[in-house]
C-alpha cells in the first residue's frame, strides 16, 4: 500500500498521513549503544519513502545533531522538493545564557545550524520544541515570522505545550494582532495511554483549526503488545535499556488499555500497533502520527495502519479502557 497525502491543518501543504520520526537516530541509549546508526537510518528512510512516506520529523538536538546530518546525507541523493521536513528548536545547543530557549539570538543561530546539517535552504515546518518562560511570546513569534518571510521556514508549529492549551492560544492571538504567521500545527504526546490532550487542548485545536501531529503514538512501543504484565522487558527493546520507560509505561492501568487494543486487533485482523495508530487517526484533528519505528519491518507493519478502520464502538472501548 502507499500512504495518502492529507492537508497539514488549515494550510495548503499536504503531508503523508503517517510521519516518520528520527528521535533515535544517532542517539546513545543508557547502555551506551547508538540505537540507530547512519546505515540503519538510511534503510529506514528508504523503507518509509518506498511506502510513499514524505513527512520526516526531526529536531536539532536529536543525536546531538546527527539525526539531521543523516537525513541531510540521505536527502542529497533525492529530490528535496518531494519531502516535507520538520525540525524543532529550543534545547541548549551551546554553553552560556543565550545558548538555549526561544530568544532571537538562539533561534537564529539554531536555524542556521539546522539548515547546514540538513543541507537545505529551508525547512518546511519549524516547531518550537518547548515553551520558553524567559522569552516574551511576542518576541519569539516575531522572530519566527521573520523566518517565514525570508523563506527559510514555510510553516510554524508548537511542540509539547500540553496540557497548556492557553500558551498556543496566546501565541496565536499575538500573531493575529500583529499580522505574524501563527502556529498551524501542534506536536503533543498523544496515544491510547497518554491522553492529556483530550478535552481542553483538543478543543483549542479544533477552535483554531490547528492540526495535531502526535508523538510517541505507540507509547514508545508499549502499545505494540511486546511487553507482558509482570514480565521483564524483552531484550533489544526500548524497555530493556530505559528504566524511565519501564516506570512510566509498564503500569497496570496501561495494560488495561492494551487489553482493549488487543481485543480490537483480533476483531479487525490487524496488529495492536496498527490498531493503536488507527485509533489516533480516528480523531478529526489528527493529521499524521509520527511513527518511531526502529527497523524497516516495524515501519512496514505500521504503514498498514492507514488501511485499518475502527467502528465507533471499537474506538470508544479503547478510549474508555482505563
Ligand atoms: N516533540 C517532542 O518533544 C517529541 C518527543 C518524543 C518523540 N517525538 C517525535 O516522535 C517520534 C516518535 O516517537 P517514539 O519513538 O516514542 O514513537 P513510538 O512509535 O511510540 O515508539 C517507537 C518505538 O516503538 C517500537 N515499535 C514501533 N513500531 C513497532 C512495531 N511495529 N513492532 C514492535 N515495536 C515497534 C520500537 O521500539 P523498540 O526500540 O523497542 O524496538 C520503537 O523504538 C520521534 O522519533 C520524534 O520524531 C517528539
Amino acid at each position: 500500500m502507499a500512504l495518502d497525502a492529507v492537508p497539514l491543518g488549515r494550510t495548503g501543504l499536504r503531508v503523508t498521513e503517517l510521519a516518520f520520526g528520527t528521535w533515535r537516530f544517532g542517539r546513545e541509549n543508557d547502555a551506551g549503544e547508538v540505537e540507530v546508526g547512519e546505515q540503519r537510518a538510511h534503510d529506514l528512510l528508504d523503507a518509509y519513502a518506498d511506502a510513499g512516506g514524505r513527512f520526516i520529523d526531526t529536531a536539532d538536538m536529536y543525536g546531538g545533531g546527527r539525526a539531521e546530518r543523516y537525513i541531510g546525507d540521505w536527502l542529497s541523493e533525492r529530490d528535496r522538493e518531494d519531502y516535507v521536513v520538520a525540525s524543532k528548536m529550543y534545547w541548549p545547543t551551546r554553553q552560556g545564557p543565550n545558548g538555549r530557549g526561544l530568544n532571537r539570538k538562539h533561534l537564529r543561530e539554531s536555524l542556521d545550524a539546522v539548515l547546514d546539517r540538513l543541507g537545505t535552504d529551508y525547512v518546511d515546518l519549524l516547531y518550537v520544541h518547548r515553551w520558553d518562560d524567559d522569552t516574551p511570546a511576542a518576541e519569539f513569534m516575531r522572530t519566527l515570522d521573520g523566518f517565514v518571510r525570508d523563506g527559510t521556514v514555510h510553516y510554524l508549529g508548537a511542540s509539547t505545550f500540553q496540557p497548556n492549551a492557553w500558551k498556543v492560544a496566546k501565541a496565536n492571538e499575538i500573531a493575529k494582532r500583529e499580522g505574524y504567521e501563527p502556529f498551524t500545527v501542534v506536536q503533543p504526546r498523544f496515544n491510547a495511554v497518554n491522553r492529556e490532550i483530550a478535552g481542553n487542548y483538543l478543543d483549542m485545536c479544533r477552535d483554531y483549526d490547528i492540526g495535531v501531529v502526535p508523538w510517541s503514538p505507540l507509547a514508545g512501543g508499549f502499545l505494540t503488545g511486546k511487553y507482558e504484565r509482570g514480565e521483564d522487558p524483552p531484550d533489544g527493546t526500548r524497555g530493556a535499556t530505559d528504566q524511565q520507560f519501564v516506570d512510566s509505561y509498564l503500569t497496570s492501568s496501561n495494560f488495561d488499555v492494551l487489553d482493549a487494543v488487543e481485543a480490537v486487533a483480533d476483531e479487525v485482523g490487524a496488529t495492536p500497533a496498527q490498531v493503536s495508530l488507527a485509533w489516533l487517526l480516528h480523531h478529526d484533528q489528527v493529521v499524521a502520527p509520527i511513527t518511531g519505528a526502529r527497523t524497516p519491518d516495524q515501519l512496514r507493519e505500521n504503514v498498514e495502519a492507514a488501511d485499518v478502520t475502527l467502528s465507533a464502538d471499537q474506538f470508544e472501548r479503547i478510549a474508555d479502557a482505563r
